[in-house]
């Protein structure tokens, strides 16, 4: 086994190992990938102050994201698909998640189901939701979330249609993968992946096939999201939403000052500054450029969270530097996943861990509570470059 020491040598172990279709699915933004892009180079863009001759001993990443104890403020973001990334992957990533003291996020386009994750885990994890133009569908699903003791629910409001990603297209992207003689050849050469995925619990999505009426083929994810997702959803269905759930609400894909208001306002949690990791709107700001104008505008109305671009304990500390309360990272932990299944979130989370401990350190703070502005050097033209 190679010696891991970073979240990019998962990601090489886990570009051999999985089919290339779910490797392009996570690796993908949408159209040109600008945004994508963005998401990390503008976290290199931000520097870090270093500082001396600070006692350092007994230091801790430990905090709280929407009032619940967190090892490190890091949550498992939902991600579609993961259990195409290693077989059962959404139970190895809940458990790992749950090992290490953090939270994982379920999506609804998860391949294992609600219940699956919850039998197989021991603490309440959180559910995302999408919302779909069957109304007594998302009712089910959310009484589902509620009797599988969910401890907070995540409303994704960037994706009420696809954007657009070519290799998907291209691909032909579907769980499980359709048989042809260009996925045939892939899967040959996949062979370690392919063993594993025959004992699955499961190869279709899970909180879907069996769920809804009336829908053929819900193989495709391009296709399903197209005809079911919910065009129409608008704050008044998102407080809707907010009054059947009645528990903590984290609102997801937040990244325009008026948007964050208008979350405050209704009420919720947490919002999540996020751009879907430049998977949705190409052309968008990177999240890490947009937090400082939401944290502006917000204040301390709303607990603000940040995805998009996380890579490493770096970035994390850098996000919190800006205000973020948390972090959720989705690529990061992939990568460990189909590197090496369980452990390899594990490992992806103790990267991350070391990262931000060592790095917290070294700018001279012993809580990641601490962190703020003063640990940070940004360029002049870093937040005031891009007008309206
Ligand atoms: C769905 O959430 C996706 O980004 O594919």
């Amino acid at each position: 086994m190679p010696v891991i020491t970073n979240i990019q040598d998962l990601k090489r172990i886990y570009e051999r190992r999985v089919p290339r279709m779910f490797y392009d699915y996570a690796e993908s933004g949408s159209w040109t990938e600008q945004t994508f892009r963005d998401n990390t180079s503008d976290f290199d863009k931000i520097r870090l102050r270093q500082r001396v001759a600070v006692d350092m001993a007994g230091r801790s990443t430990a905090s709280q994201m929407i009032g619940q104890d967190v090892a490190m403020p890091v949550a498992l973001a939902p991600v579609g698909l993961t259990g195409m990334q290693s077989a059962d992957g959404e139970i190895k990533a809940a458990r790992a998640a749950e090992a290490f003291g953090v939270p994982f996020t379920l999506s609804t386009m998860s391949i294992n189901s609600i219940e699956e994750v919850a039998e197989a885990t021991t603490k309440p994890f959180w559910f995302q939701l999408y919302t779909m133009k069957d109304e007594d569908y998302v009712s089910r699903l959310i009484q589902r979330a509620k009797d599988a003791n969910c401890s907070a629910l995540v409303i994704t409001l960037d994706l009420q249609i696809l954007g657009q990603r070519h290799k998907d297209l291209k691909n032909g992207l579907s769980a499980p993968p359709k048989l042809t003689p260009r996925t045939i050849a892939n899967l040959m050469t996949k062979w370690a992946w392919g063993i594993e995925m025959l004992g699955a619990k499961r190869r279709d999505f899970g909180n879907i096939v069996g769920h809804v009426q009336g829908v053929s083929d819900t193989s495709q994810l391009g296709a399903w999201t197209a005809e079911q997702f919910d065009p129409s959803l608008d704050w008044g269905k998102v407080q809707k939403l907010m009054d059947m759930w009645d528990g903590k609400v984290i609102l997801k894909g937040i990244l325009d000052e008026d948007d964050a208001r208008m979350a405050a306002k209704l009420g919720a949690d947490a919002i999540v500054v996020s751009n879907h990791g430049g998977r949705q709107l190409d052309g968008a700001l990177s999240s890490i450029r947009m937090l400082p104008r939401i944290m502006d505008a917000v204040g301390d109305s709303i607990e603000v969270h940040l995805d998009s671009g996380i890579r490493s304990g770096q970035d994390v500390l850098k996000a919190l530097a800006l205000g973020a309360t948390g972090t959720m990272i989705g690529r990061a932990f992939v990568y460990g996943l189909g590197a090496m299944g369980q452990q390899g979130v594990t490992t992806a989370l103790n990267v991350i861990h070391k990262e931000l401990d060592t790095t917290m350190a070294l700018c001279g703070q012993k809580s990641v509570r601490d962190l703020g502005r003063h640990n940070l050097l940004i360029p002049s033209d870093f937040e005031g470059h891009w007008q309206q």
